[in-house]
């Protein structure tokens, strides 16, 4: 058989140049995970990360309506100093209009309701807003200040969560959580 008979094989027994294909598929396979790797290796987070049970956080720059991104145990946490105008939002809404009416606030009872004041950092502090920054649908990062709702939008599938990180639109079930908490001074955060 010559190197450009393709048509004198019998069916089923591949021929020289059905088994070129075959190689060349293969090396782009083994070439692609190859090159996948590093990139999943450095997504994962690396030892110290872990080990970090708790972080502090200066918010002393963050200003009304800017927010901040820290990383904690592996996960973005969204910081965001919310203005005067995005609690007036917030609190505007009525639980019945929640697709999540529960407060899913690491620091308070596991059945509180989702009122702004009991997902935002308390009285006195209501200006503040801490969560985890990961969709409740399938764990994208949300975007800041964007969405239907002024809060947080996931492009992924398109769930647009209010200035209270509750959800309000699209396939997401659940309000952003928010972790353990505290602040330790009046501009410092410690998370965990
Ligand atoms: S992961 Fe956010 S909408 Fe699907």
């Amino acid at each position: 058989m010559s190197e450009h008979d393709t048509t004198s094989g019998t069916v089923g027994e591949p021929t020289r140049r059905d088994f070129l294909y075959l190689t060349t598929g293969m090396a782009g396979a083994v070439g692609a995970v190859a090159v996948a790797w590093p990139f999943i290796d450095q997504m994962r987070p690396d030892a110290s990360t872990l080990a970090l049970a708790s972080i502090e956080v200066d918010v002393s720059g963050v200003q009304p309506g800017m927010s901040l991104t820290v990383k904690w145990r592996g996960k973005p946490i969204f910081i965001r100093n919310r203005t005067p105008k995005e609690v007036e939002e917030a609190n505007a809404v009525q639980l019945t209009d929640l697709k999540d009416p529960v407060a899913r606030n690491a620091n308070i009872a596991a059945d509180a309701k989702a009122t702004d004041i009991d997902r935002s950092a308390g009285k006195g502090k209501e200006n503040w807003i801490v969560m985890i920054g990961s969709c409740t649908h399938l764990g994208c990062v949300p975007l800041g200040q964007s969405g239907d709702f002024g809060g947080w939008f996931c492009p992924c599938h398109g769930s647009h969560y209010d200035t209270a990180g509750r959800i309000r639109k699209g396939p997401a079930p659940q309000n952003l959580a928010i972790p353990t908490f505290t602040f330790t001074t009046d501009t410092v955060i410690r998370i965990g």
